[in-house]
């Protein structure tokens, strides 16, 4: 335990900096970090969400230096075990990676290393944590602090769950319960709770200082087509490398295929770019991860979205998001992985309305059907106990897919579950095989059956936010705020995302056109009330029939005014109320603030506000704001 006094230094802010300034060259604390690392070093549990490149890593970095054992920070990439290894290492502090790349010798030297009390910071995969046996080993390990870093892949709501992640709370209880220290940018309040529960830390302390990236500016460009969305690409990145000497980008695409394809394109438009997908060689990854990181060259990479996951470039301008993202979150995490260094940067997402990738979504193509679970558990019986009985080896997961005639992604899902639920055996990540003599009965099968439901209707309500996002003319990052459980009046509008740009030139036009109508007004005022045609000359006529021509003239006038005014008040009348408003309108309603009008059938709008939801309300309860 630590005296009252050798705590107070121990925890001491001013100091804490001059050691982060020495080690770190930080020159001051970004927000949120003090508060979580004096928590940390006083042995509480902490969730912090800080927003992409907000300085997440220092959180666990800093008092790794400061306590005795281990750091173990549980981290999902190799790639970016690797970044931040190697800047550590740059920066001589003692860090370790325990992966699957190190050999049996060099795991046992990195082993010993850590059975030392020193400090020293270690990262590990969740995969590599799951496993017994490296669990044994580590048994010998004082681990003063555990980490996770991207934790909402913890949760079955966080949009990259990773299953391995699930064993983390045991892995904690095991270690002998450390402190925890939980980092993420994305956590709206459901995956907030689920980390929170899967580590068995529900008493932390939550720093969350929201989303705050005020240098980035996001923009939604719709394109009818594929061939119009390409030429967009085109003028964007012409714009981009342009418009900054020395900045970078990324452009993202969904699929292996769309990236070699985009690349192709791009570079016969004479734009160079580079590659990055998880189909290339690992060596060839390397060296293009590396020229792009470290040099810039060339200056625009197209990759899936598996690139630049929490890896630290400063200088990318913009990302592009050239395929429509399956979710606000992994568009957020993506997206932020520009303008790091806290100069602005664009980001782009590129939004064709009748993308088959939506529609197949919506479809929820991705997880298998009751009917698909049960096949594919009955062929894995078939087939495994015929190879059993023909002492052949056992079925692999092509030929069980073609037995059960389902898509073989689809077979693998089930196979998982079939695995998880202890009725298959899984050899080498191809083969499988039954265990146990009794098929999964019908209530288990049914079980899976719901779970992939709940991941559909999940999935399905997650892109619903994302079209949401794209199809708004709010300010998108009030969109983003309410998306994640921020109270809509925590973010003002952003003044710098595309909604906010136009919205401003159209009050800035519709105050021009005001003011047009207002001269217009003055100017039949004051002028003078023109004579009938029949008097030509004006010079001839008395004084007093000139005023009482004048009066005849302005009575008529005010005649014809009353019965345009008539006009309009009747069409009003007769018109439906609603006809006032359209899909896209801008409006106003007296609690819920801004919202968008989302349907509209007779006089019943429906209209979505930020951190209220959807409503349906009658049309005279809303003012409108901003014509669509
Ligand atoms: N207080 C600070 N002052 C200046 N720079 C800082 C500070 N804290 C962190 N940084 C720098 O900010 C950059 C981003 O930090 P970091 O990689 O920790 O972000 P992150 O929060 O983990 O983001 P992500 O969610 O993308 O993983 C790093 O280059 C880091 O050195
Ligand atoms: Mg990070
Ligand atoms: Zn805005």
């Amino acid at each position: 335990m630590l005296t009252a006094l050798e705590s107070s230094t121990f925890l001491d802010p001013l100091r804490l900096l001059e050691v982060a300034r020495a080690r770190f060259g930080i020159e001051s604390w970004r927000p949120g970090q003090e508060l979580t690392i004096v928590n940390v070093l006083a042995g509480g549990d902490t969730l912090a969400i800080m927003p992409t490149g907000g300085g997440k890593s220092l959180c666990y970095q800093l008092p790794a230096l400061e306590i005795s054992g281990t750091t173990l920070v549980v981290s999902p990439l190799i790639a970016l075990m690797k970044d931040q290894h190697d800047k550590l290492e740059a920066l001589g502090v003692d860090v370790l990676r325990l992966d699957s790349t190190l050999t049996p010798r060099e795991e046992v030297a990195a082993l010993e290393r850590l059975a030392r009390p020193e400090p020293c910071i270690a990262y590990v995969t969740p995969e590599r944590l799951s496993d017994r046996e490296f669990r044994s080993q580590l048994a010998r390990v004082k681990v003063g602090l555990f980490v996770v870093d991207e934790a909402h892949c913890i949760s079955q709501w966080g949009h990259d769950f990773r299953p391995a992640y699930l064993g983390l709370g045991e892995a904690v209880r095991e270690l002998g319960r450390p402190t925890v220290l939980a980092l993420t940018a994305t956590a709206p309040p459901r995956v907030k709770d689920d980390i929170l529960a899967q580590l068995d830390v529900r008493d932390a302390t939550v720093v969350d200082i929201g989303l705050q990236r005020p240098n980035l500016r996001y923009h939604v460009v719709k394109a009818q087509t594929e061939r119009k969305k390409r030429a967009v690409l085109v003028r964007l990145l012409e714009r981009m490398l342009t418009g900054s000497t020395t900045g970078c980008g990324i452009v993202y695409a969904a699929t292996v295929k769309n990236v070699e394809a985009l690349c192709t394109f791009l570079q016969k438009c004479g734009i160079e770019a580079g590659m990055y997908h998880g189909r290339m060689r690992s060596r060839e990854r390397e060296e293009a991860q590396a020229a792009f990181m470290e040099r810039g060259e060339p200056r625009v990479m197209v990759a899936t979205n598996a690139f630049g996951l929490g890896v630290d470039k400063a200088n990318l301008r913009f990302v592009i998001h050239y395929n429509f993202p399956g979710s606000l979150e992994a568009y957020y995490q993506e997206a932020g992985r520009a303008g790091r260094d806290g100069a602005s940067a664009t980001c782009v997402l590129l939004y064709q309305p009748d993308d088959k990738r939506i529609q197949s979504f919506f479809l929820g193509g991705r997880y298998p059907t009751p009917e698909q679970t049960k096949s594919v558990s009955d062929a894995l019986r078939r087939l495994g106990s015929a190879a059993e009985a023909a002492g052949r080896e056992t079925p692999a997961l092509k030929d069980l897919a073609e037995a059960a005639d389902v898509p073989a992604k689809k077979t693998r899902v089930v196979l998982s579950f079939l695995k998880d639920a202890g009725y298959a055996r899984e050899i080498g990540g191809t083969q499988f095989a039954p265990l146990g003599d009794e098929p999964p009965d019908e209530p288990a099968l049914q079980r899976a059956a719901t779970r992939y439901e709940q991941k559909r209707t999940q999935d399905r309500a997650r892109l619903q936010s994302m079209l949401r996002y794209a199809q708004s003319h709010l300010c998108r990052n009030k969109l983003l705020f309410s998306y994640f459980g921020y109270a809509e009046d925590a973010a003002e509008p952003c003044g710098t995302c595309d909604n906010c740009v136009r919205s401003r030139e159209d009050s800035v036009e519709r105050a021009f056109a005001a003011e047009r109508a207002e001269r217009r007004r003055v100017h039949e005022l004051t002028a003078p009330v023109p004579m009938p045609a029949h008097v030509t000359d004006q010079e001839s006529l008395s004084a007093e029939r000139r005023a009482l021509l004048e009066q005849t003239m302005a009575r008529r006038r005010a005649r014809a005014n009353r019965a345009r005014a008539l006009r309009v008040e009747r069409a009003a009348a007769l018109a439906p109320r609603c006809s006032a408003f359209v899909t896209g309108d801008v409006v106003r309603h007296p609690v819920w603030g801004e919202g968008e009008v989302m349907s509209v059938a007779g006089d019943t709008i429906g209209a979505f506000f930020p951190g209220h939801g959807e409503k349906l309300l009658k049309a005279q309860f809303l003012e409108k704001v901003l014509e669509a």
